[in-house]
């Protein structure tokens, strides 16, 4: 078995804001204030049904894609994103996740999602377990697992939630697959970390980026920590 180098490399980590806690009036201008250090920009659409929360639509992603040149992560946090959510792929977006809870179909709308020209994913929430998921993996282009319950920015973190990344990570592993594991939800400087050890290269933060006084110098330290934690074999394996 080759040495275990660890589950993030410099280049395939993925660094994404989320807009979710940007100002709402500029979105434009604070998409644009992390290009440059951001990989992708991560755009929560809730629709107060599936989460008691509501922000923006098809319209407003559809002009996103006009103000920035990062590719835009959709999180879907929607009922019905069957009939949904391709709508979102035609308008550009570079990935969309719909949520597992919600999809009638997962496998059929991610083929439909490839076919308009995004990527696909598959969002787990809070009180989901990720085992019943893993054998559609291989029509995912992104697995993201919440680290918080689906709705509001600003929670804290949850750790125990990171398990399920362990799964999924063990999983691709074991079956040759390339999935981005992609973790949302009180994501930091400070827990990172734990996050990218149990497997995740994908990282969504909102707070801790358009909280600081300057987003782009924290996406750059967000991306310093990641890069520099020490890598970890996974359960039962030698370094
Ligand atoms: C919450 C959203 C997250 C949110 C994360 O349901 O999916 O993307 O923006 O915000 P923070 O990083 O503040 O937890
Ligand atoms: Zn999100």
């Amino acid at each position: 078995m080759p040495p275990y180098t660890g589950p993030v490399t410099a280049s395939s980590l993925v660094v994404a804001p989320s807009l979710l806690a940007a100002d709402f009036s500029r979105l434009g201008e604070q998409a644009r204030a992390v290009e440059g250090s951001a990989d992708w920009l991560h755009v929560d659409v809730m629709d107060n049904h599936f989460v008691p929360n509501l922000t923006i639509g098809l319209p407003v992603v559809q002009d996103l894609k006009q103000a920035t040149t990062l590719p835009l992560d959709v999180h879907l946090m929607i009922e019905a994103p069957d009939r949904w959510a391709v709508g979102y792929a035609e308008a550009g977006a570079y990935n969309v996740s719909f949520h597992a809870e919600a999809a009638q179909d997962p496998a059929g709308l991610a083929k439909d999602l490839r076919s308009a020209g995004s990527k696909a994913g598959l969002a787990i929430d809070r009180d989901t377990p990720v085992e019943p998921y893993l054998e559609l993996l291989p029509h995912f282009d992104t697995l993201l697992i919440m680290t918080i319950k689906a709705g509001f920015g600003g929670q804290a973190f949850m750790p125990e939630l990171l398990d399920k990344v362990r799964t999924a990570r063990r999983h691709l592993r074991s079956g040759h697959l390339e999935l981005r594991i992609e973790v949302d939800g009180g994501i930091n400087e400070e827990t990172v970390e734990a996050a990218a050890e149990a497997g995740a290269d994908a990282f969504v933060a909102g707070t801790a980026v358009y909280g600081a006084a300057d987003p782009a110098a924290a996406v750059r330290a967000i991306r310093r920590t990641v890069e520099t934690a020490a890598p970890r074999p996974p359960d039962g394996e030698t370094p």
